[in-house]
């Protein structure tokens, strides 16, 4: 593969797309979002916040306005709500049913089917919300579901029994139309966009740092007021990037407008530690979230050991750290990441054996993967058959750059996950790979 060069810009950030939207359904008044991610998993948030009643207009490309119904006023949706592969959609959405007097139907694709919402279902159910398998579902804390919010709900202390941001901002947005304040402690920091977001639409939220964690308090029956949004580029869409630039031979890529929120961040740190170079330049702020433009040059990557605590701030960025592990000198080595088996598939069984056809050396266990690096020798590619995707955007845009590294070749069973989260990844790559053929030599 040639390298990359040149200057490109990811789209907006998933996780602030789906906030903006739904933060802007709860205010009483227009939104105006730019840079909004206009991948599937957005578009379900969009489709089911318009089904409870908030206007959601898109005036051009990335540019989308929303008219909330205001804190209470979410109508009851007459059809289901199909929340595709989206975890973030569902999760979030339930928490902010929970504390209003409707019922809602969640529905979802096979991967989001056998993902577990007990974790949501466990808080909200203590605020008073109830729970009930839908006809199809095979059990009672998977979608399909039914839920009924209830009004006014009990606010709760909440301490999470695991890493989640989901789970942090479900009982959060439960907590914004509930009366008195409900707390969520959280033993690991993990990403805060709910909590400076809600703060910009004027909730009463606080954060304490404590010897117990964060403990973030919101005080209920809050009044959000509408706001303008720019969403930085998605630093989880860069790391496929940031990788493929790191690993191919020659390559200089300026990514520019890349969220670098500490909660968010842990990729930059691992890739460097391991050798990598990546610069940040012109750091400054956009739409109240630090961004930079990342310069990424090649580098021989070295393998290490992965300190677990760096894990919540890269969670959906270890497949590609797990490519760039397979070219490194010597041994990567991951523990910690039991949260990778409850992603839109069991990524670190996944990643093993889809790195392992594609010609890498992987060892898989209960909570990490073991993976001894090429030293920077493409990997073989696969020869008998495509890896699995197992419907999972991440597996599929790591392949492509670890087929990209490969002397012959990945192919892949399913490509079209990759349009929940990052539509013009092949175009961009694409585009990326394309400067430097076009360049004057
Ligand atoms: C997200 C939180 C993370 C992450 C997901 C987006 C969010 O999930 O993996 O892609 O926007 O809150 P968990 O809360 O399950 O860790």
């Amino acid at each position: 593969m040639g390298p990359l060069t040149g200057t490109i810009r990811v789209p907006g950030d998933k996780s602030i797309s789906h906030r903006s939207l739904m933060f802007g359904a709860l205010a009483v008044g227009k939104t105006n979002i730019s840079g909004l991610l206009e991948g599937h998993d957005v578009l379900a948030t969009a489709d089911a916040l318009r089904a409870m009643g908030a206007r959601i207009t898109r005036h051009s490309e990335n540019e989308w306005s929303v008219c909330g119904v205001g804190v209470g006023g979410l109508l009851q949706p007459e059809q289901a709500l199909d929340m595709g592969n989206s975890g973030t959609s569902t999760r979030l959405l339930m928490g902010l049913i929970a504390s209003h007097g409707i019922a809602a139907h969640f529905t979802g694709d096979a991967s989001l089917s056998s993902r577990p919402m007990g974790r949501v279902i466990d808080p909200l159910s203590r605020m008073g919300a109830s729970f009930h398998a839908a006809a199809a579902s095979s059990g009672k804390e998977t979608l399909p579901l039914m839920m009924t919010g209830c009004h006014p709900a009990v606010p709760i202390e909440y301490r999470l029994p695991v890493a989640s941001a989901q789970v942090k901002s479900a009982v959060l947005l439960a907590g914004l139309n509930t009366p008195g304040i409900t707390t969520v402690i959280e033993p690991v920091p993990t990403r805060d966009h709910t909590e400076r977001m809600l703060k910009g639409f004027g909730a009463d939220l606080t954060v304490e740092e404590t010897g117990e964690g964060r403990v973030i308090r919101i005080r209920g029956d809050a009044e959000l007021s509408p706001q303008t949004i720019t969403v930085p580029g998605d630093p989880s869409s860069a790391a496929f990037f940031i990788v493929a630039a790191l690993l191919a031979d020659g390559s200089d890529l300026t990514i520019e407008n890349v969220g670098l929120n500490t909660t968010r961040a842990g990729l930059i740190t691992v890739l460097q530690q391991m050798g990598g170079q990546i610069d940040l330049l012109g750091k400054r702020e956009v739409g109240g979230e630090p961004v930079a433009d990342l310069r990424v040059r090649h580098s021989q990557l070295r393998g290490i050991d992965i300190d677990p605590a760096i894990a919540p701030s890269m969670i959906d960025e270890f497949p590609v750290l797990f490519v760039a592990a397979s070219l490194a000198s010597g041994t990567t080595t991951t523990s910690g990441l039991d949260e990778l088996r409850v992603k839109e598939s069991d990524r670190l069984s996944a990643m093993a054996s889809a790195l392992r056809l594609a010609g890498a050396i992987v060892e898989e266990r209960e909570d990490g993967l073991v993976i001894v690096g090429s030293g920077g020798a493409p990997l073989r590619g696969t020869t008998a058959g495509p890896v699995a995707t197992h419907l999972d955007h991440r597996i599929a845009m790591s392949m492509a750059i670890a087929g990209m590294v490969s002397s012959g070749g990945v192919e892949i069973d399913d490509t079209r996950p990759i349009a929940t989260s990052f539509p013009v990844f092949e175009s961009l790559l694409e585009k990326s790979t394309a400067s430097l053929r076009c360049a004057p030599s």
